[in-house]
């Protein structure tokens, strides 16, 4: 029997949570802090459902208890009023999408895998920045598509180095994807990087499921609050229940189309085609999308709230290390610490949960290889994220 070199774990070369360093020293912190009575302090929280975060409980359940759902309608591009609530959604921020541009997945990370497919042939070849999020190489390996990367730079602000992304274009170059605001570094697209990749003439895929998180008070003017604000090319924008309002268990995601009319009409119909196969949404969550969306402005604001207040302790904690700063983030639920090169980040992470019960993932799960940086989750709860960076800036000083 032959598996296929897709699925050959060691074949694709993506950095690894486990088994390493850093992930032994977790699971030996986590043994033994609970044979203490004690607890490390995960500063990498990303499941909203477990962060005691306050869900409207009733309309939730009452949503999903539809009688509709007992019949099955299938329809590939997603049941008409689930679509519309998408284009609903999107009018909330000024963004006009018809409804008959989208098309309702079961995640995000589905979505990635249809556009692939769609747009990719065995060995052909899709953009994707660096530093960010681990899981599209994975996706890419599964679809058969190789990644090439084009690298976001960082001088005081994060900006898309759009010289070096037109250079890595090939003749199997297919798409070119963007995520907005970016995972961990939560820079917004800048409307002049946008501009300047639609010139290239690949169709882009703006995967923006942390858009509605800005952290300043509103998205900064040089930036865009979606690519489907463009009207030429062909631009998809990728979001879901899963960070929108702190549901991913709901598996409900969808691709929105925009851009020239003749190539989305094209690209509606080849999305149809792909996610008939499959009509892998179920109808539940379908039905109950209108009434998730509403029932979640309630998780949705505090998370804003709480991902605001983290980075305001985060940035006063960096203030008592001298050795250490936090770069600049637009939005989304992360922040990037920068630390001495005095050891690799790898190293440092490894050395908080052994020495000060603290995990924070390294940068080099993002690709980030210059310097060395810690990344944490802003969705940790207050508490910990106070504590826990007590101890890393008391760790800093004792490294002095
Ligand atoms: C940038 C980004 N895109 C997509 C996802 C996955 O979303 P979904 O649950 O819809 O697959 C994540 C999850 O962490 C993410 O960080």
């Amino acid at each position: 029997m032959t598996f296929s070199r897709r699925t050959r774990v060691s074949d694709l070369a993506i950095p690894q949570e486990a088994p390493n360093a850093l992930s032994r020293a977790v699971a030996a912190a986590r043994a033994r802090a609970s044979s203490a009575g004690a607890r490390l302090l995960d500063l990498t929280v990303s499941n909203p459902t477990t962060a005691g975060l306050p869900y409207d409980a009733e309309a939730i359940a009452a949503a999903l208890a539809k009688r509709a759902s007992l019949v099955y309608e299938p329809q590939a591009l997603g049941l008409p009023s689930a679509r519309s609530a998408v284009g609903s959604e999107y009018a909330k921020s000024g963004i006009v999408v018809d409804p008959s541009r989208v098309a309702i997945t079961s995640s995000t990370s589905e979505a990635y895998a249809v556009l692939f497919k769609m747009f990719c042939d065995p060995g052909d070849e899709v953009l994707v920045p660096v530093p960010s999020y681990p899981l599209l190489a994975w996706l890419a390996a599964f679809e058969g598509v190789s990644l090439r990367t084009y690298p976001l730079e960082y001088a005081g602000h994060w900006h898309v180095d759009v010289g070096a992304l037109a250079r890595a274009i090939g003749p199997r170059t297919r798409l070119v994807v963007v995520v907005s605001p970016n995972n961990p570094t939560g820079s917004f697209l800048g409307r002049d990087e946008l501009e300047a990749m639609l010139d290239l003439g690949l169709p882009i895929v703006s995967d923006e499921v942390f858009a509605t998180y800005p952290l300043g008070a509103a998205i900064p003017e040089h930036r865009v609050r979606s690519a489907l604000e463009s009207r030429r090319g062909l631009v998809f924008a990728l979001s879901g229940l899963s960070k929108l309002v702190g549901l991913p268990q709901m598996k409900l995601g969808w691709i929105a189309c925009a851009g020239d009319e003749g190539r989305t009409v094209e690209a509606m119909e080849r999305l149809e085609t792909v996610l008939d196969a499959y009509l892998s949404v179920g109808a539940p969550v379908q039905h109950a999308l209108p009434e998730l969306l509403r029932a979640g402005t309630l998780t949705s604001d505090a998370i804003r709230a709480r991902t605001r207040a983290n980075l305001a302790c985060v940035r006063t904690a960096a203030r008592r290390a001298p050795a250490m700063s936090v770069l600049d983030v637009e939005g989304g639920w992360y922040a990037t610490l920068r630390v001495p090169e005095t050891r690799s980040d790898e190293e440092w992470a490894v050395g908080l949960v052994e020495e000060d019960g603290v995990y924070v993932h390294p940068g080099y799960f993002f690709d980030m290889t210059r310097g060395a940086h810690l990344v944490v989750s802003l969705l940790t709860p207050e508490e910990d994220l106070r504590e826990g960076m007590d101890r890393i800036v008391a760790r800093l000083a004792r490294e002095e």
